[in-house]
């Protein structure tokens, strides 16, 4: 069976890209694939420098490093910053990309504006061309827009995002399994 890893990569403790990855998880269980779920939150990650071997960043960085060996496939929550990925996300894949190469990745995205959905193309480019990672091209996208105002920061999810997680999740799992 084939392993998939979820990595959240905000910080906020609200994070909305977080509840995302929260929601996909829960549709993997009924899919035929070992799911596991990092959250970069509980890492504590020096800047890269440039430093080698990896153990030289610290018991973190390695615990994290086996994580992304271990999975065949990922999905990243990735919260959208200046319309890019945040530094911490970039400076986790500085560090730890080594172990990502030629598989593939799925994404899961929050922003605050509509326009910011072009954001994951950078995602996509620095892993494409970094350690050849195969994209998925479905990605699940929702912006301020699509969460209820009255609740918590990262509750109420609305329409259309629920049924896109159910068809990423559906499609996405086929492809892992396939390839
Ligand atoms: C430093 C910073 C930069 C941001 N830049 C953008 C941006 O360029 N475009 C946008 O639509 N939203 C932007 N936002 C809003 C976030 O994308 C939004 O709050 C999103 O929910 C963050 O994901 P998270 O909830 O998983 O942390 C920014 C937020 C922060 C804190």
């Amino acid at each position: 069976m084939k392993n998939i890893l979820l990595v959240s990569t905000s910080l906020n403790p609200g994070s909305r890209s977080r509840k995302m990855l929260k929601i996909i998880e829960e549709k993997m269980q009924n899919v035929d694939l070992n799911v596991d779920f990092v959250d970069l939150i509980d890492y504590e990650l020096p800047f890269c420098d440039g430093r080698h071997p990896l153990s030289e960043y610290g018991e973190h960085a390695v615990k994290l490093d086996e994580k992304i060996k271990w999975a065949d496939a990922y999905v990243f929550g990735m919260a959208v910053y200046c319309y890019s990925i945040s530094g911490v996300f970039k400076n986790m894949i500085d560090i730890c990309c080594g172990g990502m190469a030629n598989k593939p990745f799925g994404i899961a995205a929050a922003s605050g504006g509509t326009m910011s959905y072009m954001a994951v193309e950078d995602l996509q480019k620095i892993l494409s061309f970094e350690v050849r990672s195969i994209a998925y091209p479905r990605v699940v996208f929702a912006a301020n827009e699509h969460w209820d105002k009255d609740g918590k920061r990262d509750e109420g999810l609305m329409d259309p995002i629920p049924e896109r997680i159910d068809e990423f999740v559906e499609s996405f799992s086929n492809f892992i399994k396939k390839i």
